[in-house]
């Protein structure tokens, strides 16, 4: 089969901020060899590479150039199953969320609190995804890439990939260079619920649920997110629009002195993560709009689409949200989606 070349490919339901954008070139990826046939295309192989998955942590500011890679590929499979461990292999364009709760369903629980984020498998040691006590990286086995240049594949183990918070090599020496076109995830057993953040512990009391199954834990984390995050269905976005800021024990004990109410949590290493949230709403921006792109009302780390925003609208609002923080707190946050 010869690759499709798609040209002058709207992008807007492409992402997840639903911005309108081009792509003046577009391939859709359903297999490994797919992207050899890339790389090994005369004129597509030498373009600049835009791989896109769910679109979920990506801010367009314009037509792209670049060739974008839309990866369409499919499976998950059980690859081990004993005692220890679940050792499962999933297609890098398979939806993450659905991935969780098929899981779920086969009885291998261990990504319940990773439930509801938005985008796909293969995205997801991008940015090491995280959320309610886990990360990926607690979970990842290994990922399989495809090089641009060579068209070799190779498999990464979890700790060749760098995965740290909200980063990894594939935001640095790989990027752009690369596809993601596999990933494995070790589930251990027995399973031990994951339940120390705030929000899970609250919703559990509530329901009082003492002992919770991995059902009750995934339906906390589906609550929570719904509860405060905006549905990018609904509301165009690109969930944490900011980094939390990781601060030294200096450095955060000069900004307490100034403003004792601000919410941080000390980090196993003895930096602190600063809330983010806290100082964007603290500098008063929380339910703000600026053009048609806004500060979302219940998550002010989420900058949200109101009705026809462009990229450049949300980048504005961004830049001066990065302002007022940087003014009042003396700390410049640090931009999470990949801006293009
Ligand atoms: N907060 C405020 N004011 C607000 C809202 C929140 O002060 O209006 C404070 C809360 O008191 C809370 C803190 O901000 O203590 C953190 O809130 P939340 O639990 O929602 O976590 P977050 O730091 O805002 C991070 C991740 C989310 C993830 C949640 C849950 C980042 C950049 N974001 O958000 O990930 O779902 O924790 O674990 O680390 C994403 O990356 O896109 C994302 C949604």
């Amino acid at each position: 089969m010869t690759l499709q070349i798609e040209s002058d490919v709207p992008l807007r339901a492409l992402n997840t901020f639903g911005v309108a954008a081009t792509a003046r070139r577009l391939v859709r990826v359903r297999t490994e060899r797919d992207v050899r046939r890339i790389v090994d295309h005369p004129e597509l192989g030498r373009m600049p590479k835009l791989v896109l998955g769910g679109g979920s942590n990506l801010l367009l500011t314009g037509d792209v150039d670049a060739l974008v890679v839309k990866v369409e590929i499919a499976g998950r499979r059980v690859l081990e199953d004993d005692a220890r461990s679940t050792l499962i292999e999933v297609g890098a364009g398979e939806s993450w969320h659905e991935l969780v709760a098929w899981t779920l369903e086969q009885g291998y629980p261990g990504l319940e609190n990773l439930a509801l984020i938005p985008g796909t498998a293969g995205a997801a040691p991008v940015q090491n995804i995280g959320a309610y006590g886990m990360e990926l990286a607690d979970r990842l086995e290994s990922v399989d890439v495809v090089d641009f240049v060579t068209g070799r594949c190779a498999t990464l183990p979890a700790a060749h990939c760098r995965l740290a918070y909200r980063d990894s090599v594939f935001k640095h020496e790989l990027a752009g260079k690369s596809l993601i076109t596999a990933i494995r995830l070790r589930l251990p057993r027995p399973w031990v619920p994951v339940t120390g953040y705030a929000d899970v512990e609250r919703w559990l009391q509530r329901e009082q649920i003492g002992d919770p199954t991995p059902r009750d834990v995934f339906d906390a984390v589906c609550a929570i997110r719904r509860g405060k995050l905006p549905d990018p269905q609904a509301l165009g976005n690109a969930g944490s629009f900011f980094k939390n800021p990781v601060v030294n024990r200096t450095i955060r004990n000069e900004i307490l002195a100034d403003h004792p109410d601000i919410v941080s949590y000390p980090l196993p290493d003895g930096t602190y993560k600063l809330a983010a949230a806290w100082m964007i709403a603290a500098c008063g921006w929380k339910g703000r709009t600026l053009g048609a792109a806004g500060v979302h009302e219940q998550q002010p780390l989420v900058l949200v689409n109101r009705g026809g925003a462009s990229g450049a609208d949300v980048l504005e609002l961004a830049h001066a949200v990065q302002e007022s923080v940087q003014r009042k707190f003396g700390l410049r946050l640090e931009i999470e989606p990949l801006v293009v």
